[in-house]
């Protein structure tokens, strides 16, 4: 179940029905698939490559058409990151800028864990702390980033109305201030 700390206040927000009426509240999708679909050796697992990645577009089928049927999503992939991805923190590095796209950003997490931080209409920046389950979608337009937590690994299914609109844009904002 995600959690959400709004940066300014440090208010803290648990619990499915106030999560998910936060995230509404914002604009932001929220729904969670069962992650114990999984097969047992891909529950929690990050390292994995083309096959098992493969194994969870199909173990999450029936949800990934659904939300897609809903909202107008194409394609769908797996993205994986782990201690063995080359070049990690430099790539931490690169997703932590705020950005935008011209797409929302959806992100299913089935392993791992992670967060979206992004700037609320009145509340100013807020983090999504997300674990396996976790579906969320980040609106057009709306500045953002997303970056691992402690334990540095992640798998997640991100659906596409068209990959090459799925650019970051920049989003320079004196407002943002890294550091919690
Ligand atoms: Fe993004």
């Amino acid at each position: 179940m995600a959690t959400i700390v709004i940066r300014d206040t440090q208010e803290t927000i648990k619990g499915t029905d106030e999560v998910r009426a936060f995230l509404e509240s914002q604009e932001v999708l929220y729904e969670h698939w069962d992650p114990t679909k999984l097969p047992t050796e891909l529950q929690g697992n990050c390292k994995i490559g083309d096959e098992e990645k493969a194994q969870i577009l199909e173990t999450f089928d029936e949800d990934i058409r659904s939300l897609a049927d809903r909202r107008g999503y194409k394609k769908w992939d797996v993205i994986a990151l782990n201690e063995d991805t080359p070049d990690l923190e430099t790539l931490l590095k690169k997703f932590e800028q705020v950005h935008t796209h011209t797409e929302d950003e959806v992100r299913a997490i089935t392993a791992g864990s992670g967060s979206f931080v992004i700037k609320g209409a009145d509340t100013g920046y807020f983090d999504v702390q997300l674990e396996p389950g976790d579906v969320i979608s980040v609106p057009v337009d709306t500045p953002h980033f997303f970056t691992l937590s402690d334990e540095r690994q992640v798998v997640a299914v991100r659906l596409f109305i068209d990959p090459e609109g799925w650019v970051a844009h920049k989003f320079d904002d004196p407002a943002f201030v890294a550091s919690k």
